[in-house]
């Protein structure tokens, strides 16, 4: 379809980590049969949806092994993989926030946009380089955690033209990440981490970061022992 061709063409242009995700894009839809497992429900940061995110904040919940949040945006839909399409019931990243949140006992908060992302990949290809074109800030359907009771904030998102979605700034822009250990983790076409650690670095002053660790979106269903092994190497003491 030429729309589609022109997005990837134009996401191709947009530099040699987009080139590589177009080229080493590959992998399998994930339908419900092999949807990854959730986190213990009973560690998610439970929140109800409200049309504005500093409305309300939720109450922190603490975790097994400390206080360590883990924080991620993640868009099921139509995806590009293996030479074409496919259509995931999850989203690669958040099956990654899952096996951190499970390695870790950490409690886990869900970045839910307000307005849904598209579905289809090239609308939602189009959205996004609009909303970085905009410096936007897209609002978050669910109220912020209260991030005062963690050490370590993880923050995880997929790779849009090299960045993180807009949406991540709205999330550390609505929380206090001062003096927090912050480790960024991605999930990608072939960009890994992007320019993603930078940006936190610049967009959160006072907290230190930790190394992040990316993992190829259509990989990400065999990578749990690398993502466990990373989570709990971390230097988080
Ligand atoms: C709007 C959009 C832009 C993307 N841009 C890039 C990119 O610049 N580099 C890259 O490696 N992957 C890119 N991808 C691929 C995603 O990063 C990858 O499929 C990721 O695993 C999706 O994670 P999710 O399912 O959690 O949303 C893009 C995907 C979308 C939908």
């Amino acid at each position: 379809m030429r729309t589609q061709n022109m997005t990837r063409r134009s996401l191709l242009a947009s530099g040699s980590a987009a080139a590589a995700m177009l080229l080493a894009a590959c992998g399998s839809a994930r339908n419900q049969e092999q949807a990854a497992p959730e986190a213990d429900e009973a560690q998610k940061v439970e929140a109800a949806p409200t049309e504005d995110a500093s409305q309300a904040e939720a109450a922190p919940q603490q975790s097994a092994q400390g206080k360590i949040l883990v924080a991620y945006y993640s868009r099921a839909g139509e995806n590009y993989g293996n030479g074409g399409t496919e259509w995931l019931e999850v989203g690669h990243t958040k099956v990654m926030a899952g096996y951190i949140t499970e390695a870790l006992g950490a409690d886990e908060y869900e970045i839910v946009p307000a307005q849904a992302y598209p579905e289809g990949y090239d609308a939602c290809c189009d959205q996004a380089k609009q909303e970085q074109a905009d410096d936007a800030r897209p609002a978050i359907a669910n109220p912020l955690p209260d991030v005062s009771g963690y050490d370590v904030v993880l923050i995880g998102c997929p790779i849009w033209w090299g960045d993180e979605p807009m949406i991540i700034r709205t999330f550390i822009e609505g929380v206090d990440l001062s003096g927090k250990t912050v480790v960024p983790f991605t999930t990608h076409g072939g960009s890994g981490l992007g320019s993603v650690p930078s940006n936190l670095q610049a967009a959160i002053p006072g907290a230190s970061f930790l190394d992040g660790l990316a993992v190829a979106g259509t990989s990400v269903d065999g990578a749990q022992d690398e993502v466990v092994s990373w989570a709990k190497g971390l230097a988080l003491a």
